[in-house]
């Protein structure tokens, strides 16, 4: 397992996902604990783009529950359609979210928290959790965060 990981320095956003990927890969490759992965990639993600918050909230219980994550301390339970995330989880689609002031129903773990990503993981054809980035800058996630945020969750072994 790599132990380390090398930010690059780059400010393009699609070569800092490249340069990522690759690593994030062989991070979790090999380790069967879907914990431990999620909270990597969480750092791994963390350490590159210092976002404000990057977690994933696992479906339990037909609710959204916190799971691995970096950052603030966040609200543990999100209801299916509550919120970016629970609108995410039942689309079963990438939302991006500019201004989450103007998002009907967003959930505001912190009011610091300007613009937003929800990603849903998918197993068995089903939505089993979200990976979750919040930004304290408005409109700072776009097409580029959704397809290769798509392609770290489809790193996720759920077996
Ligand atoms: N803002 C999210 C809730 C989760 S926190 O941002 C960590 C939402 O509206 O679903």
């Amino acid at each position: 397992m790599a132990e380390d990981l090398t930010i690059t320095a780059s400010t393009d956003k699609a070569e800092q996902y490249r340069s990522l990927i690759p690593q994030i890969n062989a991070l979790i490759n090999g380790e069967p604990d879907l914990v431990a992965n999620l909270a990597n990639i969480c750092a791994a993600l963390k350490e590159q783009f210092k976002w404000f918050w990057i977690g994933f909230y696992l479906v339990k219980d037909n609710k959204l529950v916190l799971g691995p994550f970096q950052g603030p301390v966040a609200c543990t339970r999100i209801g299916l359609g509550k919120g970016v995330c629970g609108a995410a989880w039942q689309q079963a689609e990438t939302l991006v979210v500019a201004n989450v002031n103007e998002f009907p129903g967003h959930i505001a773990c912190s009011s610091l928290s300007q613009s937003e990503i929800v990603v849903p993981l998918f197993h068995g054809g089903k939505v089993i959790a979200v990976l979750d980035a919040d930004s304290e800058a408005l409109a700072h996630f776009d097409e580029t965060d959704a397809r290769y945020l798509e392609q770290i969750v489809k790193l996720v072994n759920f077996k």
